[in-house]
């Protein structure tokens, strides 16, 4: 088969190889992808988290077809259109028996401790395929594992509740644009930050400039804030974020694309009785809700690149031109 791989960090040294196809193991089945999400994660695996095995084959986020069953496996049969639940987890543990799968004490993330989906084929165990309908496009079945399912689990943690105003930060990016969508499912008056003007189409009622967002977020709230406030993007926009928390607000964080170090004002974290949460992707019933609602959602593609340009589709999650998700696309 062919993938995507690179024998040692750095985005220059991603090139196709052909390799063996994996064999699906017992428990397992061989997925011919179809199409995959392209996310910061990939970026970073390649680039600096340690990634195993060596040489490896990123991709965190995809989804196809059943091509081949392993020993034992009952739930799925040549064929099925799948999507993948990206985290490992060994089903044993404290946390997997609370449901907490992406919790796990031995778990990790599909693509780091694993290869992943930037291939013809991937060999995964049967409880990391959940079964997708036809109505769904590739494009959304592969953006659920990860773009979706994580802000679908940050919303669920935060406890965002109806009537609630919620402001979203990175508001037009892979995760933003479902949280928009998720947030407007659940009651909330949704305020997007973002440079885009198009994140109305997806849930928005209100689209905030990154340039005055407490003024802007005052005047709409009339002052009372946000009670629900997302930001994956860590340094750059954390003063605004706190700026914009209200009284008894929540603020969710599942990332810190812009950087990990911020100050924390205690004075207010009491006074208003403010709630730090983190969230990371999601558990394995949040994903099986999600991927049987998936028809009521949507996702804004910008650019399809074929395996040959994944490095090109990497840097492209940073470019100034970007209006939209990318994904890397399989032909038949
Ligand atoms: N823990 C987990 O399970 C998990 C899962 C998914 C993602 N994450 C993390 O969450 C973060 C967001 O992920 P994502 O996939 O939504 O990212 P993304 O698609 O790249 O979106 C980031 C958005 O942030 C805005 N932005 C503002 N300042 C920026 C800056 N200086 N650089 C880049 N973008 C900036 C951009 O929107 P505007 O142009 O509209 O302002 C952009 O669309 C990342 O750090 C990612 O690693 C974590
Ligand atoms: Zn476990």
């Amino acid at each position: 088969m062919k993938a995507l791989v690179f024998d040692q960090p750095g985005i220059e040294n991603l090139k196709v190889a052909e390799l063996k196809t994996p064999k699906p193991e017992k428990g397992q089945v061989l997925i011919k992808v179809k199409m995959a999400g392209v996310n910061p994660i990939d970026a970073l695996v390649v680039t600096v988290i340690p990634a195993n095995p060596m040489p490896h084959i990123p991709g965190g986020e995809f989804a196809g077809t059943v091509e081949e069953i392993g020993d034992g496996v009952t739930s799925l049969k040549v064929g099925d259109r799948v999507t993948v639940y990206s985290r490992m987890f060994d089903g044993n543990c404290d946390m997997c028996l609370s449901g907490r799968e992406n919790l796990c004490r031995t778990g990790s993330i599909l693509s780091i401790a694993s290869n992943g989906g930037f291939a013809e084929y991937v060999a995964l165990d049967e409880a990391n395929c959940v079964k997708i309908g036809n109505e769904i496009s590739w494009e959304m079945a592969a953006s659920l594992p990860i773009a979706a399912l994580t802000s679908y689990h940050a919303l669920n943690q935060a406890g965002l509740g109806s009537g609630e105003n919620f402001v979203a930060f990175g508001a037009s990016g892979n995760t933003g644009l479902f949280a928009l969508q998720f947030a407007k499912e659940r009651g909330a008056t949704v305020i997007a930050v973002t440079r885009k003007g198009w994140a109305g189409e997806y849930g928005a009622d209100y689209v905030v400039q990154t340039d005055a967002v407490q003024k802007e977020i005052a005047r709409i709230t009339s002052n009372r804030m946000s009670d629900v406030v997302l930001n994956s993007l860590g340094e750059s926009l954390w003063k605004d974020s706190c700026s914009v928390l209200g009284t008894d607000g929540r603020l969710v964080c599942f990332g810190v694309l812009t950087g990990k170090n911020v100050p924390l004002d205690l004075g207010s974290l009491y006074a208003k009785q403010w709630k730090f949460i983190g969230a990371t992707g999601g558990t394995r019933d949040e994903f099986v809700e999600l991927v049987a609602n998936a028809s009521r959602y949507k996702i804004r593609v910008w650019k399809k690149f074929g395996l040959y340009d994944g490095a090109q589709a990497i840097l492209a999650l940073r470019s100034k031109e970007r209006d939209g998700r990318i994904m890397i696309e399989f032909p038949d």
